[in-house]
């Protein structure tokens, strides 16, 4: 099988590291790709990408991929998988079903429409009207820009001058473009987060274990959100009975109502999820694997994603769970000084081809100039590691980021420790 891998970042890294291990594999290409990638991969092809639709679908006729996989939303929430559907199948949701994630006022009426469990929220295109609603509602509260904002649209405010600043950030001052022409003001949920993906083929979710991400940028949960400093899996508080009503009173809804409205949802169903006394609500989806949640969920699952992928785009998912390795898994993000706000770039990372230990190191914002290998990104790899428990894997981890100083970079010392 010819497959196209579509993403660059530290999730597509790891995939491509799962994918290439399937026996029904004969080539594996990526675009673009980063640094990490054998150059014989990455496909170079000049004036291609990701968000040129046209492009993408006659490179893949033109080269008689049998698959594609798409890593990221932004092509996804574009209807990417609408238009190459035509020519071969593909890994992730269609257009409709992606406004899961593209649109949070849509999701929020789905999730109201389908009874899933979710923060109440109201969605206001006026200025004065959102705000006089945050006005109502208790601290903290929750404004989120509707579109993709790469992780930045969201604020949980402590007060409603703070509420009233992100509306107007939204909808007068255009922050966010198209993506903020809409609001959605939202009840603050408490507990504590946690992420499930679940493999879906348009009739069944099949769940990975659970995994939790760190969002804020330093030690003891501290700093600003980014889009994850460190992932790890699996988590404790997710015990049977709690993925259990994940099951029936999320995932089963959403594939249940994406059939009603007639758009099946096949490809990465993302749960964002609050759990509060063992009761799970949905923080937010997302319609493609977390990033860095997948780093250490690949080195678990103990399967050929390869196969999994097709099934799933092609509506025949086995009916049994999916199967994962004993132990516990891993990841540090290393980025680069200054993240998530101005951060240094062009970081040299001479010493990274050269390690030969027990942990893996992913790429994410990485890319090779000439054969110098350098950061091209706020995150910039992944180290990632496994063992028979937690702490065993994060001693493998750690000693792998300790072992490789790279000037100009930092990561958090508390990686599957802190829990919030
Ligand atoms: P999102 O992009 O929707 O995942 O939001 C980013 C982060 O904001 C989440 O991971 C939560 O930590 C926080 N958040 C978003 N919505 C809520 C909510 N309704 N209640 C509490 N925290 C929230
Ligand atoms: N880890 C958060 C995300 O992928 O959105």
């Amino acid at each position: 099988m010819k497959v196209l891998l579509i993403g660059s970042g530290g999730r597509e890294h790891a995939l491509f590291w799962k994918l290439s291990q399937s026996p029904l594999l004969t080539r594996l290409d990526v675009f673009p790709g980063n640094g990490g990638f054998p150059s014989d991969v990455i496909v170079n092809e000049p004036g291609l990408s990701i968000t040129d639709t046209d492009r993408i679908v006659s490179f893949v006729k033109k080269n008689r991929y049998d698959f594609v996989f798409v890593g990221p939303e932004q092509p996804l929430v574009d209807g990417l998988v609408d238009s190459l559907e035509l020519v071969c199948p593909v890994f992730g949701p269609t257009y409709r079903a992606a406004a899961l994630e593209g649109s949070k006022a849509f999701s929020k009426s789905f999730m109201e429409q389908y009874g899933i469990p979710t923060a109440k929220a109201k969605t206001f295109i006026d200025v004065e009207q959102a705000v006089a609603y945050a006005k109502t509602r208790s601290l903290p509260v929750v404004v989120k820009a509707d579109g993709l904002a790469a992780g930045k649209g969201v604020t949980v405010a402590v007060s409603h001058t703070e509420a009233e600043e992100a509306i107007r950030d939204c909808l007068e001052r255009n922050r966010f473009g198209e993506s903020g022409s809409k609001v959605v003001i939202e009840d603050f949920l408490k507990g504590v987060e946690a992420s499930v993906f679940a493999l879906c083929d348009g009739e069944r979710a099949l769940p990975f274990i659970a995994a939790k991400d760190h969002k804020r940028a330093f030690d003891g949960d501290e700093g600003p959100n980014t889009g994850g400093m460190g992932a790890f899996a699996p988590v404790d508080f997710m015990t049977d009975d709690v993925m259990e009503r994940v099951q029936n009173d999320i995932l089963d809804r959403v594939i249940a109502g994406m059939n009603h409205r007639g758009t099946p949802y096949r490809g990465l169903l993302y749960a964002g999820l609050m759990i509060d006394n063992g009761i799970p609500s949905v923080v937010e989806f997302n319609v493609r694997f977390g990033d860095p949640e997948t780093q250490p969920l690949l080195l678990l699952l103990d399967e050929d994603l390869l196969e999994l992928s097709v099934q799933a785009a092609t509506g025949r998912l086995p009916n049994r769970k999916l199967k994962f390795k004993n132990g516990a898994a891993l990841t540090i993000v290393l980025a680069a000084e200054g993240y998530p706000g101005d951060y240094s770039k062009n970081i040299l990372l001479k010493e990274i081809d050269s390690y030969r230990g027990d942990a893996i190191i992913f790429h994410a914002g990485t890319k090779r100039d000439g054969e110098v290998l350098v950061s091209n990104g706020g995150r910039i790899l992944n180290f990632t590691a496994s063992g028979e428990t937690l702490s065993m894997a994060r001693e493998k981890a750690y000693a792998a980021i300790q072992a490789i100083r790279i000037p100009q970079t930092f990561y958090r010392s508390d990686i599957a420790r802190s829990i919030r």
